[in-house]
């Protein structure tokens, strides 16, 4: 039986790291790059490895036995969820998943610590100290409780936060997750710094609005309740998140992803005080970690095996 070749097709990404990074462990297994080498592929067996590259590679490439998300979000691959018989793969690895607690942990002690005060204050030329809640007495609402946000989640605790979470199913991940509506509202109302890690589905398509920040508690010690987004922008509805910081309903934010990126030159949540605004860097996909696992999988589909953790793209993560 014919070994399986890779395409890949890194879209926005700097190409080359790609391409050295299969090369260096693909052995006799073509690596073909596209568009970059071309539009044809002569491979009898191939998959294909994807980050945002358009739907057209899939039209091109309409044979893959499996398709890559070089990514954890499988969003950019939702044209294929009327193919239920393909593979899809996402990234699930620990580099991937310290990265996200790494981002997480800094936006929350950010956030905790007042640090946009001290900014002020620092660029003023002025010592104002407030007061400090210990992190024994903040709680953390983790929208999403899957790979990432149940790492995250477990490392908070750790540092003495308290942490609840919301998902679809997930009832107990190491601390109380809710379901359902009301179990958002629920959470909510216990909750000072809201952190989101939902995937971008049809069901989560603007699932965080005005309801969402007002239903937040503001009976903490934190003070006013402050937000996080890691996830995806598209959960939120930015009209809303924009009106909650003017207005004040939240005291801050820390924000790594948006609905259109890169975010306008003219977004107010560029300048607003206490927001802290980075581009979608929260959590990187180093090459040779994604090549190692994708491998992983291309040896088992050879076996005739199935992928180890199969994504299902009719629920859309
Ligand atoms: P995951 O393992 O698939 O977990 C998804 C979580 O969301 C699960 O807990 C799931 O509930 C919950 N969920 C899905 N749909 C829901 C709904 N309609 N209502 C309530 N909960 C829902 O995903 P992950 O690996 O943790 O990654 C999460 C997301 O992070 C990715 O999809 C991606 O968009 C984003 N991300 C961002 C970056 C970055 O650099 N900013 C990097 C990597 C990933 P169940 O537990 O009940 O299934
Ligand atoms: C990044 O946003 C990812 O989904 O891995």
């Amino acid at each position: 039986m014919n070994t399986i070749d890779i395409v890949v097709a890194p879209g926005p990404w700097d190409p080359e790291p790609w391409r050295k990074a299969f090369e260096a462990r693909c052995g006799t297994r073509k690596v073909h790059l596209w568009p970059h080498d071309g539009e044809e592929v002569d491979s009898e067996r191939y998959v294909i490895c994807a980050w945002k590259a358009g739907e057209q590679v899939f039209e091109v490439l309409n044979r893959p036995e499996a398709v890559f998300s070089m990514g954890a979000g499988v969003d950019h691959l939702a044209c294929l969820a009327s193919q239920p018989n393909l593979p899809i793969g996402r990234i699930r690895d620990p580099d991937l998943t310290m990265r996200m607690v790494e981002y997480v942990t800094f936006a929350t002690l950010y956030l905790h610590r007042q640090i946009a005060h001290y900014q002020a204050e620092q660029a003023a030329g002025r010592w104002a100290p407030v007061t400090q809640a210990a992190a024994s007495d903040v709680r953390i609402g983790i929208l999403g409780v899957g790979v990432l946000g149940k790492a995250c989640g477990l490392f908070l605790q750790q540092l003495g936060f308290q942490v609840a979470g919301w998902a679809r199913s997930s009832t107990e991940v190491g601390f109380k997750v809710f379901n359902g509506r009301e179990g958002l509202v629920e959470l909510l109302q216990q909750t000072d710094i809201l952190v989101n890690l939902l995937p971008n589905t049809q069901e989560t398509h603007g699932v965080i609005d005005r309801q969402v920040f007002e239903n937040l508690s503001r009976s903490g010690k934190q003070g006013a309740p402050a937000f996080i987004n890691a996830g995806r922008g598209e959960a939120v509805i930015h009209a809303d998140l924009q009106a909650a910081l003017r207005e004040g309903t939240l005291s801050g934010a820390v924000l790594d992803v948006f609905g259109v990126e890169p975010l306008p030159s003219d977004d107010p949540l560029w300048s607003m005080p206490g927001v802290l605004l980075t581009p979608h860097v929260a959590a990187d996909s180093e090459p040779d970690v994604v090549v190692g696992q994708i491998l992983h999988d291309v040896f088992r589909l050879e076996a005739g095996q199935p992928l180890e953790h199969p994504v299902d793209l009719g629920r859309g993560y």
